[in-house]
């Protein structure tokens, strides 16, 4: 197909057989349409959001794939991916998709192309070649579906186009459960080559769902039955057959929208259109032209917009720059090709799906399940405040606003509502300390300490206006103080319905199974104690010293201080068990994670973040725990999460123990808590573990083993099967992992040592000996920092000398910071 002729842009990396890397126009390239799994891509970046496969699969919603869905999609359907935005073909009676399925017909080429905030999917048979492509343009609340045909064959041809795609009634889980009522509610109006579907928009709802061809139509449908047919499958429709839309008009059952396009094409000739898909609210127009007649005044002027000449490709242009201007703000030249790729280009858009999209919607997340969670957010902020700080800024005040008075949070909330999900409740003692870190981060990346004046107040109290809200710092006090006061008899942290690991359950026996692990019976009173939440807390600790300190607060610095000895004193009496941290202590008392236990002797997460607390520093234990890590759980696919995996089911320790060995948080390698891992390598000045314990997770380098991994190999994964499990190797759960944030974090920040920090850019690398240098643009508070590092006597770390335009400065300092919106030179020389 044309686009292979770009041979210059094509990947050194072996191509596996499915597709490759195309880094200089930013795309993914599917060559072939059965991938191991359906390959995702998202469209959208504000507030309209589209999943689509490299089959044309997926669904659209608008802010909150649960409340506000407006395509219907069927999860875990057989085949996996079924249903989405489909084109038929119907070319002198062969019918044909695009993007292969659902019809599958024989000879048809294909690609697709996964770029960032589009999807391409081209398909070709007998001389007909047709061009999809699906985006949502920055600032709006569609989805643009252009198409292009081409005739390229000798002969005329009059191909017949027919849409696709079927309406969901907005609450997604109400739309697919309560069909007594959804088959009688159904409502359509169609107005020329727009569709309109206005189900529930005569009681409660003041919004709908458009979808609309900027072109004439030769006719449409909007039910199901009509076009698909009762017994009927979509790989066998009956109207792109039969040849010819029946222009049904919905009551009830399932309302669709499908367009026919008729087309009339010399030898050569060509012709686009486009169509949009768009969430309506109706404002304060009346809701009424005439009883019945929805007053299509607001939709109507989006299908004129999208019908002017020139503004699909003017919308698809707008992302294009959108997306240059965002990875403008951090992009590296280093002698890696996988992190050069990932971090340049894949990481950073991984980061922005996660930031949007927290864990409610992927390929398994299935939009009604956990919406926004509060750990999950927080951390996807890291890797997130670097290329939209305001929209940051307005996460962290929102998720702030879920936390409870006591200290405790929300562990869930709705992206609609921005309410917590009363059914999952709190009690996990770990989510308020995230807080801390994204809070800090972002004032790292801002130097804006007014967001800690910002009122937030707790979801628990009434107000009787914002001013009268406590404000961010109160929360980030709020929670060190609750993390100090719960404590158990050896002076750790509570862990309460569970900490990171959502798995490792303490103090909730559940032996039914029709109850949630988190949430049976807590034990009451339960002393279960946490080392990894011990091991955040002193990194918490940290940057709220940093941040007084920053402020000029240095009583309140110094007792973040006192906070940090206080725990880690704690941490280095009670936790150290020879070679290694344990991970915690169970409702009675007994130890978990020490090699007294039989299996789960060592765990990976209070490893991780007691070294990067500032466990250990001093007395050889960070070294050592790092080396039990590589010892134990390292392996070519990542760092397992605990060894030895759990063989049976023990309700004392709760749901790490119901996974098959090797998966999940039962000896899985959770990609996610690798990078504290490698971040903890980074801090010891281990520059070749750094980049070997990356590599090991890193999709891109997956490639020589695409049939293994089966996922993407453009997204990080949650999580790859352990060395436990027979499907050693295979990923799971891509996109919407917070391994996205922290790999960017432990790439830019870690290796290539480019940190924010309060008073400005710090410049300090970890990177192999090998390494002859790098090169680095970052944007920075307004300021650009053009970085060159040069590593002449090959070391992984330290800084020797670094130059500020040309000018000698402190190498150990941030770089002085001064807004003047320029591009400066920084120089920096690593050696002893
Ligand atoms: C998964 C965890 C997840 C939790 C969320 C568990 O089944 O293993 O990774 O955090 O569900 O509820
Ligand atoms: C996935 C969840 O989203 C996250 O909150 C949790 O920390 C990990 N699983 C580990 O259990």
């Amino acid at each position: 197909m044309k686009t292979h002729e770009d041979a210059n842009t094509m990947t050194q990396t072996p191509p596996n057989t499915y597709g490759f890397f195309d880094d200089a126009h930013r795309e993914y390239v599917i060559t072939r349409p059965d991938t191991p799994l359906p390959w995702l891509n998202y469209l959208g970046q504000d507030e309209f959001f589209g999943l689509c496969t490299n089959t044309a699969g997926g669904y659209t919603f608008w802010k909150d794939a649960k409340l506000r869905r407006l395509t219907r999609y069927r999860y875990n359907n057989v085949p996996y991916d079924l249903g989405g935005r489909y084109f038929y073909v119907n070319d002198g009676g062969e019918v044909w998709n695009p993007g292969w399925k659902p019809v599958k017909t024989k000879n048809v080429a294909y690609e697709c192309r996964h770029g960032l905030g589009y999807t391409r999917i081209v398909g070709e048979r007998d001389g007909l070649e047709v061009e999809t492509l699906f985006f949502v343009p920055p600032g709006e609340n569609l989805e643009v579906w252009k198409v292009t045909v081409r005739n390229k064959s000798a002969q005329r041809k009059t191909p017949k186009l027919f849409s696709y795609q079927e309406f969901c009634f907005f609450d997604a889980l109400n739309d697919m459960t309560n069909l007594q009522r959804t088959y009688s509610i159904g409502e359509v109006e169609v107005e020329g080559s727009a569709i309109y579907h206005k189900t529930e928009f005569r009681e409660r709802r003041n919004h709908y769902t458009l979808f609309a061809c900027t072109r004439p139509i030769a006719g449409f449908d909007t039910s199901r039955d009509a076009f698909v047919g009762i017994h009927e499958g979509l790989h066998e429709p009956k109207v792109p057959f039969a040849g010819a839309c029946t222009n049904s008009i919905a009551f009830g059952w399932n309302p669709i929208g499908a367009h026919q396009v008729d087309l009339d094409l010399a030898p050569g000739a060509e012709e686009s259109f486009a169509f949009v898909l768009a969430y309506v609210e109706q404002g304060d127009e009346p809701k009424y032209d005439a009883p019945f007649v929805m007053n299509k005044k607001v939709g109507r002027a989006i299908v004129e917009k999208y019908s002017a000449p020139g503004a699909v490709d003017a919308a698809l242009a707008a992302l294009k720059k959108y997306w240059d201007d965002l990875l403008g703000n951090f992009q590296t030249e280093c002698p890696n090709e996988h992190a050069n790729r990932m971090l340049n280009t894949w990481n950073q858009y991984q980061c922005m799906a996660t930031f949007n999209m927290s864990r409610s919607a992927s390929m398994y997340e299935t939009g009604i399940g956990r919406g926004m969670g509060f750990r999950d957010s927080n951390q996807d902020l890291l890797g997130f405040l670097h290329m939209i700080p305001s929209r940051g800024k307005q996460r962290i005040l929102d998720i702030a606003a879920t936390q409870l008075s006591d200290g405790t949070c929300f562990h869930q909330y709705q992206p609609l509502t921005k309410k917590g999900n009363a059914e999952i409740g709190g009690d996990f003692y770990d989510d308020h300390l995230w807080l801390v870190l994204s809070t800090c981060a972002y004032i790292k990346e801002t130097g804006d300490v007014t967001i800690l004046q910002e009122p937030c107040g707790y979801a628990d109290k009434e107000y009787a206006s914002a001013d009268a809200q406590e404000n961010l710092l109160h929360h980030l006090e709020t929670s060190i103080a609750y993390t100090m006061k719960k404590r158990g008899p050896h002076g750790l942290p509570l862990i309460g319905h569970a900490d990171w690991n959502d798995c490792l359950n303490l103090n909730c026996f559940s032996t039914e199974p029709n109850e949630s692990f988190q949430l049976a019976g807590d034990v009451k009173d339960s002393k279960a104690e946490s080392v990894m939440i011990a091991g955040l807390f002193l990194y918490a600790a940290n940057e709220m010293d940093g941040l007084y300190s920053f402020m000029g607060k240095a009583a309140d610095a110094n007792r973040m201080r006192a906070h940090h000895a206080e725990m880690l004193a704690v941490i280095e009496r009670e936790t150290w068990d020879g070679e290694w941290y344990t991970r915690a202590y169970d409702a009675e008392g007994r130890v978990v994670g020490s090699k007294s236990n039989e299996e789960g002797k060592i765990f990976i997460e209070s490893q991780g973040w007691c070294v990067l607390g500032g466990a250990g520093a001093n007395n050889g234990r960070a070294k050592q725990a790092m080396e039990s890590v590589h010892k134990h759980l390292f392996t070519k696919n990542g760092v397992v999460l605990q060894q030895p995996a759990y063989s049976t089911y023990n309700k004392d320790l709760g749901e790490v123990t119901s996974y098959p060995p090797g998966v999940k948080e039962n000896a899985g390698i959770f990609s996610h808590n690798n990078t504290w891992i490698n971040l903890g390598w980074c801090l010891l000045g281990d520059g070749e573990r750094a980049l070997e314990y990356y590599l090991s997770i890193c999709p891109s380098a997956k490639q020589d083993q695409i049939e293994t991994y089966r996922g993407e190999p453009y997204v990080y994964a949650q999580m790859i099967a352990g060395k436990d499990a027979p499907c050693f190797g295979e990923a799971k759960n891509n996109w919407l992992t917070g391994t996205a944030a922290w790999t960017f974090v432990t790439v830019s920040q870690g290796l290539l040592g480019v940190k924010p920090d309060f008073a400005g850019l710090r410049i300090d690398p970890c990177i192999p000996k090998a390494w002859p240098g790098f090169t680095a643009t970052r944007r920075f508070r307004g300021n650009t920092y053009q970085i060159d590092v040069k590593n002449p006597s090959g070391v992984c770390k330290g800084v020797k000398s670094l130059r500020l335009d040309g000018k000698d400065i402190d190498p150990q300092a941030p770089i002085p910071f001064v807004a003047d919106g320029k591009t400066h030179q920084v120089e920096a020389v690593l050696g002893a």
